[in-house]
């Protein structure tokens, strides 16, 4: 029985978009701020090697965000992406990506 339960507590959260931030707001600055790059929904990137970002775990998007902000994680580009974004911000577009379908896969 806990096991049940323990098994549906998991499926909720996984299927909740990012609870930290606001999506909506977050689609809001993804169009204006990241879509020429990574494409509407993170799924579309102008070149191959910028990354998609669709689907990623919103802890894992707000992570990458906050460290090119802080330098932890260093990128040229996205350095300059994120020094401009305040912490609301970045947990509204880690809840944007978040949310949409990642068109990657492992076929196994
Ligand atoms: C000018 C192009 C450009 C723009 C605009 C841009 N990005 Fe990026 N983004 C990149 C590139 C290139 C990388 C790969 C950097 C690296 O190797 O660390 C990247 C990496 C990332 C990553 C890390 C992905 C991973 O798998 O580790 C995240 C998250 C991200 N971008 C989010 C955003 C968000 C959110 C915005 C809008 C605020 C944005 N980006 C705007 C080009 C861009």
């Amino acid at each position: 029985m806990n096991r049940i339960i323990a098994m549906l507590a998991l499926t909720t959260i996984a299927s909740c978009a990012w609870a930290a931030g606001n999506a909506d707001r977050g689609a809001e600055k993804a169009k204006q701020a990241c879509a020429a790059c990574h494409g509407a929904d993170g799924n579309a990137p102008l070149q191959p090697e910028y990354p998609r970002i669709a689907g990623q775990h919103g802890d894992y998007l707000y992570k990458a965000l906050r460290d090119y902000k802080s330098g932890a994680r260093k990128d040229a580009i996205m350095g300059s992406q994120a020094a401009t974004l305040s912490r609301q911000e970045m947990q509204d577009l880690a809840a944007y990506f978040s949310g949409q379908n990642g068109s990657l896969g492992v076929i196994r």
